[in-house]
């Protein structure tokens, strides 16, 4: 029998090292190296071979047919249905509504009279039935159990007719005979994800792993299986606020700048076809401060409102916070309104805020917070059918930004009739279609200017504010 060693594998990242340590050097995170056995069957020598054909990448093969979940959202996200065989690993902390999601997909797919098998080794059957009473989804036609071992598991898909979908609720609970290492280790992970991943490509059966991603490392990070898998799609969101998105960080079916939103209700996850209205709607648009930026989430243009509240400070060092925006972009913005734009902000408290719990991470958000911040200084409202895009260079000017057409018809469609964007944005004809009137605006002098001309007594900019 081979001689089993000992490992010292980090649970965040797989790295492999030598010797316990509190840090691992891979990815720097404490804790997260546990001592595992190392497998025989890795120091097994591998003996013979026979050689195989090679192919052109002409050949024809068949094209597939996809699988439509009837959940358009997520269809969007894995590029239009799932391929058959292939293996999708769902991550996300949890309570973020992964199995949620999952059972809805499974209740949409059975109703279209596919065969769906949903493991849960986290939950009990009865925890589960209750799930898909809560979401009326109890009549469709889902098969369910609670089981952990990956050869059983594999035994009873196996069995009957193929399955076409199987969900495995989640993968850091199941344990495989071919590793000695205890349930949640890399090694067990990386396993079991292979053993699925086996009978995903043998069979045709689309195969969901549900990964848990922790902060503290301490539950076997699925990190370690996303090289093995055909797509990575993450559910996020935040606890506080009801919207949760999905995005594919990896497809190899498909793009993987495609977004689909979700609200969670009382009634599980709803869909968001148009997201754009829902983060506007119960908007202040006569309140100065507020400037609604026309984004991009990944290729789906998305208008977010960024708010922003300037006050006269009452402390030594004035306060600047955000919530869902760059620290450092905000500083910067504030320098450059300062050395460029004229205005002193120095004895202000500065918030700046993105409704709805988002996140506005491009840097073409910068003009909408400008003017947001510019908006609540001067007290002038900005015109409640105005949007903004642009990136803010450290002179001052305003900077062109891509996907100016999607933003610009993305604002025409929910009633905007102005944006303000770059003066060298370049527009071509088909995106000057889309009826919006461009207000080019060169720099941010000249966005202080204009906002300013509109406040109510021509408070302090840089002539009162001294
Ligand atoms: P769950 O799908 O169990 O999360 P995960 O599998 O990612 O750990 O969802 C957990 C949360 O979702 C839970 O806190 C309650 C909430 N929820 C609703 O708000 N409405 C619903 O209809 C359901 C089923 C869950
Ligand atoms: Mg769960």
């Amino acid at each position: 029998m081979a001689k089993s060693r000992s490992a010292f594998i980090c649970q965040n990242c797989g790295a492999v090292s030598s010797r316990w340590q509190g840090k691992c050097e891979a990815c720097n995170e404490w804790n997260t190296i546990a001592e595992e056995i190392d497998s025989p069957i890795s120091s097994q020598r591998i003996l013979g071979g026979r050689s195989f054909e090679l192919e052109s990448l002409a050949g024809s093969s068949s094209t597939v047919d996809r699988v439509i979940s009837g959940v358009e959202e997520f269809d969007r996200v894995t590029g239009g249905g799932f391929v058959p065989g292939s293996v999708i690993l769902l991550g996300g902390e949890p309570g973020i509504g992964k199995s949620t999601l999952l059972i809805q997909i499974c209740a949409a797919l059975a109703t279209r009279g596919e065969r769906v098998i949903y493991i849960s080794g986290e939950e009990a059957v009865a925890q589960v039935r209750l799930r898909a009473s809560r979401l009326n989804l109890a009549s469709a036609p889902v098969e369910l159990a609670a089981a952990t071992q990956v050869e059983d598991i594999l035994a009873t898909c196996g069995s009957g007719t193929r399955a076409a979908l199987i969900v495995i609720d989640s993968i850091q609970t199941m344990h495989t005979n071919q590793a000695p290492s205890a349930p949640g280790t890399v090694t067990q992970v990386r396993a079991s994800a292979q053993a699925l991943l086996r009978h995903a490509k043998s069979s045709g059966s689309i195969v969901i792993l549900v990964g848990h991603v922790t902060k503290d490392g301490q539950v076997a990070g699925p990190r370690v299986v996303e090289h093995m898998v055909d797509a990575v799609l993450s559910f996020e969101g935040d606890a506080a606020h009801h919207f949760r998105m999905l995005r594919a960080s990896k497809n190899r079916f498909g793009a993987t700048g495609e977004i689909g939103v979700f609200e969670m209700t009382g009634l599980g996850l709803a869909e968001v076809a148009n997201p754009s209205a829902l983060f506007l709607a119960g908007r202040d648009a006569a309140a100065p401060g507020a400037a609604v930026f026309a984004g991009m989430e990944g290729q789906r243009p998305m208008l977010l409102e960024i708010q922003a509240l300037v006050a006269p400070t009452s402390l030594g060092t004035p306060r600047r916070a955000v919530v869902g925006f760059d620290q450092n972009r905000l500083s910067m913005i504030l320098a450059v309104l300062e050395a460029h734009g004229g205005l002193k902000l120095g004895l202000y408290d500065i918030y700046l805020n993105v409704a709805g719990g988002l996140r506005a991470d491009e840097p073409a958000a910068d003009l909408a917070a400008a003017a947001a911040l510019v908006s609540s200084l001067t007290g002038a409202v900005l015109p409640a059918d105005q949007a903004f895009f642009g990136e803010i260079g450290l002179s001052g000017a305003v900077r062109p930004v891509i996907h100016a057409g999607m933003r610009l018809r993305e604002a025409a469609k929910l009633g905007f009739h102005q944006a303000v964007l770059a003066q060298a944005q370049q527009i071509n004809d088909e995106e000057r279609r889309s009826g919006l009137a461009l207000r080019p605006c060169a720099d941010v002098g000249q966005l202080v200017a204009a906002i300013a001309q509109t406040a109510p007594n021509k408070r302090p900019t840089s002539s009162t504010s001294q």
